[in-house]
């Protein structure tokens, strides 16, 4: 049992369980990947953790960059716009996969992927540590799902609750 601010968490996933769950998608990525040089592109902050874990899993030549996605209010006209921040790297004519900590409702990802899909990748593919199916509703195709979760609030191994929790080591859910 964790408490974060006001909140208290229970253990949903131990570092083993996480540890296998992230073998399992490096084993895939290696597969898919052999003989290519991918470059993954970690959004920020959640994934930080998972994606040290399943770099040091991966066998193949790959590269690394880190973005972020930023929202700010347009003209009334444009609404809301997103950007995304921290592409330090052409991705033109690489194989990118694009790697999430946690798909809930899937609009992050759905932007990042709409900002992304004019860039001259060779192929872009989306990969999640965790993805909550209930509220994901397959609005568009996600490649590497690491473990399917109950719609729930999960906290640590880098996901966080109003900014703490990201260093545990194992994953917690809320307790009701
Ligand atoms: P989405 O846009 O609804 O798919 O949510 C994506 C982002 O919301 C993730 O990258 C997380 O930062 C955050 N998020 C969604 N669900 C959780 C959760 O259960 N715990 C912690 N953060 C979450």
């Amino acid at each position: 049992m964790v408490k974060l601010h006001d909140k208290t968490f229970s253990h949903f996933l131990t570092e083993d369980e996480i540890d296998t769950i992230v073998q399992e998608l490096a084993d895939r990525i290696n597969k898919d990947y052999t003989g290519k040089q991918p470059l993954l592109l970690g959004v920020l902050n959640g994934s930080f953790m998972f994606i040290s874990d399943l770099m040091k899993k991966l066998t193949i030549d790959c590269e690394l960059s880190f973005i972020k996605l930023a929202s700010y209010s347009g003209t009334e006209s444009q609404g809301e716009v997103n950007e995304l921040i921290g592409l330090s790297t052409t991705l033109d004519n690489k194989d990118v996969i694009v790697l999430e900590d946690i798909i809930d409702t899937g609009n992050t990802v759905g932007k990042i992927f709409e900002l992304l899909k004019d860039e001259k990748t060779k192929s872009l593919a989306i990969g999640t540590l965790l993805l909550k199916p209930d509220v994901f509703k397959d609005q568009f195709k996600v490649d590497y799902i690491g473990q399917e979760i109950p719609d729930a609030f999960v906290v640590g191994y880098g996901l966080d609750y109003d900014q703490l929790g990201r260093n545990l080591k194992e994953i917690y859910q809320l307790s009701s």
